[in-house]
């Protein structure tokens, strides 16, 4: 029997909220709605303003609810930022019972020993999510319950937050009147959205380059092993034109996203663009190289800071299958070439995967990688952390303003 639901991600950014409503059919996400608005409450990843935050929510929220023509109430949320730790753990137990055949309950017990460890209070657990399960030493099982034997061990990938950081993203969604499904890792997220099984399970690096934070994860054997986040990304590119260039910031972002490369050489030394000068009241001609100059130590510098961290947590030898480069910054002209000749790796720029209806053609870019990705993780989730702020916790002030928007749409 299909099962029909309505699933909402909402990716709260740096640069744009990010709403994006679908219904689900079994495994098939049709997209049917979708809000942005630019954020205004964030810096490097983390709320650092709740009522900006909300305010930005509230408009992307009900921009998708327009075009779905629906009530969003609960929501998977994404999260990122500094604050985020990831390691990996395993346990194990022995199964006694005299048919020594595996439940769901063992599973439950195992995972459990896995997640147990000493936290201090302002860290929170934000996904424990079982890589493999070992029977006897039979390694590579993916879901063991019905197997005969004595032993049963976990290997977890366990990703933590600061508790401020959870709290105050959880405060913000609230507050419109949205339920938590789950808040979720963006670049666990994004993963879902852009990486192929097949470069999962060879060993790739993903970047998530958005507008303050580049979110960096590797995957090998089809599952996550590492995740940390940089706090540089696009917005330093922007800054960085806005001084070389001396034009205004929304300048600076035009022509970064019209002309800008960090392919140097590939630019000829007769290009020229129109630039906006401070003042805003008079254009000037700059050569196109020097935008391409002004970009190239930027990029140069995020990325080699991106693979340091791979490097420094030892998987650079561990990736066959490259790099593959989402968020918003990905759409920087040349930037996968790049990445291919600095690090001798493959490189390829990810969008949407396949899979995906509705809406496509206007969610099939990078930007909307960690939307996309929450919806997908919505459907195929097997993390063992449902956070327990689900419906009908919020806050007394997101009932009412949930009840007063039920209201307005009748
Ligand atoms: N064509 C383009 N060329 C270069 N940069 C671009 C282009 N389009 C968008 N960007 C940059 O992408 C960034 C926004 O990306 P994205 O929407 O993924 O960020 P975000 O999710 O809001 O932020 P974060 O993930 O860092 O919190 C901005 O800095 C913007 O300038
Ligand atoms: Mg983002």
């Amino acid at each position: 029997m299909s099962r029909e639901r309505l699933m909402v991600g909402l990716d709260v950014g740096t640069t744009k909220v990010a709403c994006l409503v679908a219904n689900v059919v079994d495994e098939y996400i049709e997209v049917i709605g979708l809000g942005t608005s630019p954020s205004r409450g964030l810096e490097k990843g983390v709320v650092v303003d709740i009522g900006r935050t909300v305010q930005s929510i509230r408009k992307a929220v009900e921009e998708a609810e327009n075009m779905a023509d629906v009530r969003v109430q609960n929501a998977y949320v994404g999260i990122a930022g500094k604050h985020i730790r990831s390691l990996n753990n395993s346990a194990t137990v022995s199964i006694t019972r005299p048919d020594r055949i595996i439940t769901a309950e063992d599973v439950r017990r195992v995972v459990e020993a896995a997640r147990t460890m000493p936290l201090s209070p302002d860290v929170e657990l934000i996904h424990v999510i079982p890589r493999q399960y070992i029977v006897d030493g039979q390694e590579g099982i993916t879901d063991p319950v019905g197997m005969t034997g004595t032993r049963l061990e976990v290997d977890v990938h366990i990703v933590l937050g600061s508790v401020t950081a959870v709290h105050n993203l959880v405060r913000c969604v609230e507050a419109v009147g949205i339920g938590i499904s789950q808040i979720v890792l963006e670049p666990l997220a994004s993963a879902m959205a852009v990486l192929s099984s097949a470069e999962k399970e060879l060993g790739v690096v993903l970047l998530d380059s958005g507008g303050g934070t580049t979110d960096i994860s590797v995957f090998r054997g089809g599952d996550i092993w590492f995740s940390k986040t940089i706090p540089i990304a696009g917005e330093h590119i922007t800054n960085d034109i806005t001084v070389g260039l001396q034009t205004p910031i929304e300048e600076a972002e035009r022509i970064k996203k019209q002309y800008g490369t960090c392919l140097v050489d590939s630019v000829g030394d007769d290009e020229k663009i129109e630039v906006a000068t401070i003042g805003g009241e008079s254009t000037k001609q700059v050569s196109r190289k020097k935008l391409a100059k002004v970009i190239e130590p930027r990029v140069e510098e995020i990325l080699d800071l991106a693979m340091q961290e791979v490097e420094d947590a030892g998987y650079r030898d561990l990736i066959p299958a490259g790099v593959v480069i989402t968020g918003g910054t990905a759409l920087l002209s040349g930037i996968a070439e790049y990445i291919e000749k600095r690090y001798g790796l493959p490189a390829r720029v990810g969008s949407l995967p396949q899979g995906i209806h509705g809406l496509r053609d206007i969610v099939e870019s990078p930007i909307y990688a960690t939307g996309i990705g929450l919806l997908k993780y919505a459907v195929e989730t097997r993390d063992f952390v449902p956070t327990k702020r689900t419906r009908g916790s919020k806050g007394m002030l997101g009932k009412l303003f949930g009840w007063f928007r039920s209201f307005l749409r009748g």
